[in-house]
């Protein structure tokens, strides 16, 4: 393991650093970008930040392809909503692009000899794009293991996901000033649950509070997760509704919080629904979040039961909103004082092991 009780708090304030791991971490690792089913049509389109650049993942005629936003004629941007439906064109001069990136058609040609002799000299810069299931990864710099690899059983975890997503119930985004690496560490321990959560999460009579029912797995390459067992007596009353509420494809007992390193985190109760969160760190001090509420596909479900499931899709919604205030602040004080520490932070040794699972990866990944 890195030693991570040696690593000076700079490492989370500075903008040196910052820029270190954006070229260490963020072009060189897998990067969610977002879900397959989001573009699912013919000339939709996502656009997002990944470490500094600017990407677009296409839909050309079913076929999705990554590259940076940028027009290889005067450069304007070709995309400007961070989603939408239209051709892949550059809204400047017009410039019409193809599957490969290179410009197919170019009003007033005639007056490009050099981009009609060889128009694949002039194509847009590709990023190389991977997926599991609907989950969409970019690699900025070509090189390193294939995503499957990087991805290890976390793959079928997105593969399950991806099996179940019915539609968006919830999305949002937002910002955190703090550091990127503050707000993950956040979501990898439940210790700050009693204090930041306490008419929230810690009010909540569905999970159980014993310890043995509440476990932590790490997993090669960062990613980790929790699983924390339904709370017994709840649970049996939860199960005399299931001719009601139906049954859906992946389905278990537990609420499961995953990391998928270095910045998603996938969590479901039960697995009626998935919750996917996307951290981008913007700046040192300033963390983007893209956060997405999924029902799960389900069939035998009866007229009370969808009643009742969008009953509880609407709080937990709520719920969700709610917790992610509150671990916003949380995140936002720890970084003011983050800023005015001199000496390395103290970890627990089991309730504090995700964060140093993540924190060990992370600064083996810096070298
Ligand atoms: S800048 Fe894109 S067509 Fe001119
Ligand atoms: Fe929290």
């Amino acid at each position: 393991m890195h030693d991570i009780a040696s690593e000076p708090p700079r490492n989370y304030v500075s903008p040196a650093r910052f820029a270190l791991e954006t070229e260490r971490l963020f072009t060189r690792g897998w990067i969610f970008a977002g879900l397959a089913c989001e573009i699912a049509a013919p000339d939709d389109f996502l656009r997002i930040p990944v470490a500094g650049h600017d990407v677009i993942i296409h839909n050309i005629g079913g076929e999705l392809r990554a590259f940076i936003n940028s027009c290889s004629h005067r450069q304007s941007l070709i995309h400007t909503e961070s989603r939408g439906h239209r051709p892949l064109v550059c809204p400047y001069h017009g410039w019409v692009y193809d599957l490969a990136g290179a410009p197919s058609r170019i009003p007033a040609k005639e007056d490009f000899p050099q981009v009609t002799a060889n128009p694949g000299a002039f194509s847009l810069k590709a990023v190389e794009l991977d997926r599991a299931g609907q989950f969409l990864f970019v690699r900025i710099t070509p090189g390193g293991p294939g995503l499957a690899e990087f991805l290890g059983e976390v793959g079928e975890f997105l593969g399950n996901v991806s099996d179940s997503l019915d539609r968006p119930l919830d999305e949002f985004r937002s910002t955190i000033n703090a550091n990127w690496k503050i707000a993950i560490e956040n979501s990898l321990e439940g210790y700050h649950v009693p204090m930041v959560h306490r008419n929230t999460l810690g009010a909540n009579q569905q999970f159980s509070r014993n310890t043995e029912d509440i476990t932590d797995h790490l997993v090669p390459s960062g990613h980790s997760f929790m699983t924390n067992r339904a709370n017994a007596r709840w649970l049996k009353r939860w199960q005399t509704y299931a001719s009601d509420t139906g049954t859906w494809p992946f389905s278990f007992n537990h609420y499961v919080h995953r990391l998928v390193f270095p910045m998603i985190t996938v969590t479901s109760f039960l697995g009626y629904s998935f919750h996917i969160q996307r951290f981008h760190p913007d700046a040192q001090d300033r963390t983007s979040v893209h956060s997405r509420i999924y029902s799960s596909k389900h069939s035998g479900r009866t007229e009370r039961g969808e009643r009742m499931m969008e009953a509880i899709f609407r709080e937990n919604i709520d719920f969700t909103h709610r917790i992610f205030e509150e671990d916003r602040s949380a995140c936002e004080t720890t970084h003011a004082g983050v800023l005015q520490s001199h000496s390395p932070a103290v970890f627990a040794s089991t309730l504090e092991q995700r964060v140093a699972h993540f924190r060990s990866t992370y600064l083996k990944a810096m070298g």
